[in-house]
């Protein structure tokens, strides 16, 4: 299969890991749909590096502008290939801490707009003939954070989401993820470098490291769905 002239909806794409995985799927020929929330003026450089791909704004933490935003991309963009739910909230807290509201902000877009993303791009996919779905989980949906055990609940919740809607959507619809390890932007924080320290690669990943694993997953037949690769540089095996 080959990305040309497919059209694959990036979530979060403005910036850092989902604007590499944008830039990567335009480069080989895709119909990149660019989605952003706040960062307009970064998803409307993305878009541009990107060929002129068209931009899609939506708050992902309401179902209705979810359901929006897959109407737009319909009328706007004719059919759906493929989605990279990639829109994520990363915070730190002390179990011992946390509030209803920090946990609610997490899982609002973690893992609540991941569902609904999946169900509405499922739905649209269908309509012709089928697609491919990668979700970017974590590292941290794979191994437990002390500090980011809200952050690691939903993405261990978006990898079984991954597993059980491979199979209410199979065989037309394949559904994978990718789990980055450390992929950094900018100086590293303590923590942050700690785990560069022992990942076996001895380095943090790039997005185009990401980009290159999404782009195996929509490429890739029917018969490789339900599927998690760690993109951590060896982390996970420690
Ligand atoms: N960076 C890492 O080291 C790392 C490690 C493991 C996993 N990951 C995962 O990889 C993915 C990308 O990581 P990243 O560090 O590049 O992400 P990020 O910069 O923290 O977030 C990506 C985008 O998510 C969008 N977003 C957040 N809340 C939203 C909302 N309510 N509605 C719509 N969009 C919303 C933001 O869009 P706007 O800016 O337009 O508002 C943001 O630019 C995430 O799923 C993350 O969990 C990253």
């Amino acid at each position: 299969m080959s990305l040309e002239g497919r059209v694959v909806l990036v979530t979060g794409a403005a910036k850092r890991i989902g604007r590499g995985i944008a830039l990567r799927l335009a480069a080989q020929g895709a119909r990149v749909a660019i989605h952003y929330h706040r960062s307009e003026a970064e998803a409307r450089r993305t878009a541009a590096e990107a060929g002129g791909a068209p931009l899609f704004s939506a708050n992902l933490e309401r179902v209705t502008e979810i359901e929006r935003l897959f109407q737009d991309v319909a009328q706007r963009m004719g059919r759906l290939d493929g989605l990279v739910n990639n829109a994520a909230r990363f915070t730190r807290i002390d179990p011992l801490a946390i509030t209803e509201q920090d946990w609610d902000f997490v899982h609002a877009v973690n893992l609540k707009a991941v569902f609904f993303c999946c169900q509405q791009g499922a739905r649209l996919m269908r309509q012709s003939g089928g697609g491919r779905i990668v979700n970017i989980s974590s590292l941290g949906g794979l191994r437990p954070w002390a500090d980011h055990a809200h952050y690691c609940a939903s993405k261990a919740g978006v990898i079984m989401l991954t597993r059980a809607l491979a199979k209410a959507f199979a065989p037309q619809i394949t559904v994978n993820s990718v789990a980055p390890g450390v992929i950094p932007f900018g100086p590293l924080d303590d923590e942050a470098r700690r785990l560069v320290e022992v990942t076996p690669a001895a380095r943090g990943g790039t997005p185009e490291e990401i980009a290159d694993a999404v782009i195996y997953f929509l490429n890739a037949s029917e018969f490789i769905t339900g599927q998690v690769l760690a993109v951590d540089g060896g982390l996970s095996q420690r």
